[in-house]
């Protein structure tokens, strides 16, 4: 029997509507859920910031950014009407209680519906809009606020934010997005392991010799230097997408599938994570800076080079961590996550390698330059997909040898369609009040904890970024930190 649909009745609030993430991501997503049916026809959707619009100037904005970002064949004109209906703007500014009174007019005729603020600002605003949200009397219970990465700089300015926000909403009020765990991919990931009962009698240290997550960018920093400058890539993408999908890859499996028991065994992966310091920097981690080279084929210019880049910077663009879990499942087992701005290519995937056969009696076949033992390759995206690789028999007559060949499951092929987008995913889960694939502030902190640890090491060993150019898979340093144990990455095993 065909599900039906649920039909939504919300106000959605997007604070930092003109701004970039909302432009290419939140109004893409809400129209993908107009499209799809899944809103009453109640549901109304406002932007919010602190320029000058009418609705129809701000509409008409939306609707050209939608004919560029809402992916290719699905911008139905007829439907962006419908879309379009729903919208209004108001003008507010974070610090100042009159925009808040403006929008207080707009949504107090519904004063028991669901409601999302969602803070697409830099989270120095945060406090204060949450603040004069409640001062104007639009926090109610069944209000959420969605807030955006980054959620602070380092564990002191983390807390002091989630402090702030949590003299407002209660923490099941407060969904910290993290758009990974959005990712079709990665949800597959717990089905891939609670749901095949193959693979987790496997899933530890007994039989997987080690873990590697790589999440590699084509792009640069570009447009967005000066956010990214006092990011850089560990805290732009370790603290939070990296760590999850370690999480994801590591938790014990959870009793049921609800927020708070996906979060606690989650929590548990992250204390168990044993501490970089000084002691171990130097063999632990590796940073990297991009330097001019080319990319698909483009030339593109070095970090250091890029429009309005601070010379001077040693913000690392690229980093490799050799990280440990201790407990008792993954005990001895490394976990290399790699991740970095100008590699050769948009490339993201779990690598689960299995040890090897305790005796082989087979020759490798002479056509292969390398053994493989048993390898999960749980590729992210693009062409997200699962790849088993197995010894087979080298076919034909003569000795027997060996062939390591992979299994592949395409889900574009096996699904067909498109996967939705992160956004439009955990926007129904706020909009729903599911928290599940949100993160927990607690989960936050120890991240932070483990992230600044690292940070500190740099800094007290003087550990600057070493270049590498673009269009390569980071520093030579990053090849070393997995070879001098013995193994590869990936993609110089060649399958
Ligand atoms: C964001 C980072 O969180 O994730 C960006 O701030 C990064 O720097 C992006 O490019 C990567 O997301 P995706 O979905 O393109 O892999």
């Amino acid at each position: 029997m065909r599900q039906r649909l649920k039909h939504r009745i919300a106000d959605i609030v997007i604070f930092g509507g003109t701004g970039d993430l909302a432009l290419r991501k939140l109004f893409p997503a809400l129209y993908e859920m107009e499209r799809t049916g899944r809103f009453d026809d109640d549901t109304r959707i406002f932007g919010a910031s602190r320029s000058e619009h009418s609705d129809e100037d701000f509409r008409a904005k939306l609707e050209e950014a939608g004919k560029k970002f809402v992916p290719e064949g699905e911008f139905e004109a007829k439907i962006w009407k419908k879309f379009a209906q729903r919208i209004s703007y108001v003008q507010v500014s974070a610090g100042d209680e009159a925009g808040f009174k403006v929008l207080h007019e707009k949504l107090s005729d519904q004063p028991d519906r669901d409601r999302v603020y969602y803070f697409s600002t830099s989270p120095g605003l945060f406090a204060d809009m949450a603040f004069n949200l409640k001062k104007v009397g639009l926090v109610t219970p069944n209000s959420r606020v969605v807030l955006e990465k980054p959620l602070g700089h380092d564990l002191d300015s983390c807390r002091e934010i989630n402090g702030q926000i949590g003299e407002v909403f209660d923490e099941n009020q407060i969904f910290r997005i993290d758009h990974y765990l959005g990712k079709e991919t990665v949800q597959n990931l717990m089905i891939l392991r609670f749901a095949n009962a193959m693979f987790e009698p496997l899933w530890n240290s007994a039989h997987i010799d080690h873990v590697q997550i790589t999440v590699g960018e084509e792009v640069g920093a570009e447009g967005r230097w000066s956010y990214y400058d006092d990011a850089g890539a560990m805290r732009d993408m370790v603290q939070n997408h990296m760590l999850q999908l370690l999480c994801l890859v590591a938790m014990e499996p959870p009793y049921v599938l609800d927020q708070d028991a996906v979060r606690d065994e989650k929590v548990k992966v992250l204390k168990a994570l044993m501490p970089i310091n000084d002691s171990n920097i130097d063999t632990s981690t590796v940073r990297g800076q991009y330097r001019k080279g080319a990319v698909g084929g483009k030339e593109v210019p070095g970090y250091l080079e890029e429009d309005g880049a601070n010379v001077d910077s040693t913000t690392e663009t690229f980093v490799a961590i050799r990280a440990e879990l201790n407990n008792w499942r993954w005990s001895g087992v490394p976990f290399y996550l790699r991740t970095g701005k100008r590699l050769p290519k948009r490339h993201s995937e779990i690598v689960i390698q299995f040890r090897d056969v305790p005796h082989q009696i087979f020759p490798l076949a002479k056509s292969m330059t390398n053994y493989q033992a048993n390898r999960l390759v749980l590729r992210l995206q693009p062409d997200d997909g699962i790849h088993l690789i197995l010894n087979n028999k080298n076919p034909g007559p003569g000795l027997v040898r060996l062939r390591p060949t992979a299994l592949n499951l395409s889900f574009a092929e096996a699904f067909g369609g498109r996967s939705p987008d992160a956004y439009e995913r955990l926007l129904l889960d706020a909009i729903d009040g599911n928290n599940t694939l949100f993160v927990r502030r607690d989960e936050q902190d120890i991240a932070w904890q483990w992230v600044d640890a690292i940070q500190d090491a740099w800094q007290n060993n003087h550990i600057t970024p070493k270049g590498y150019t673009s269009g390569t898979w980071g520093p030579s340093a990053a090849i070393a930190l997995i070879e001098r144990d013995g193994r590869t990455w990936n993609e110089e095993a060649g399958f």
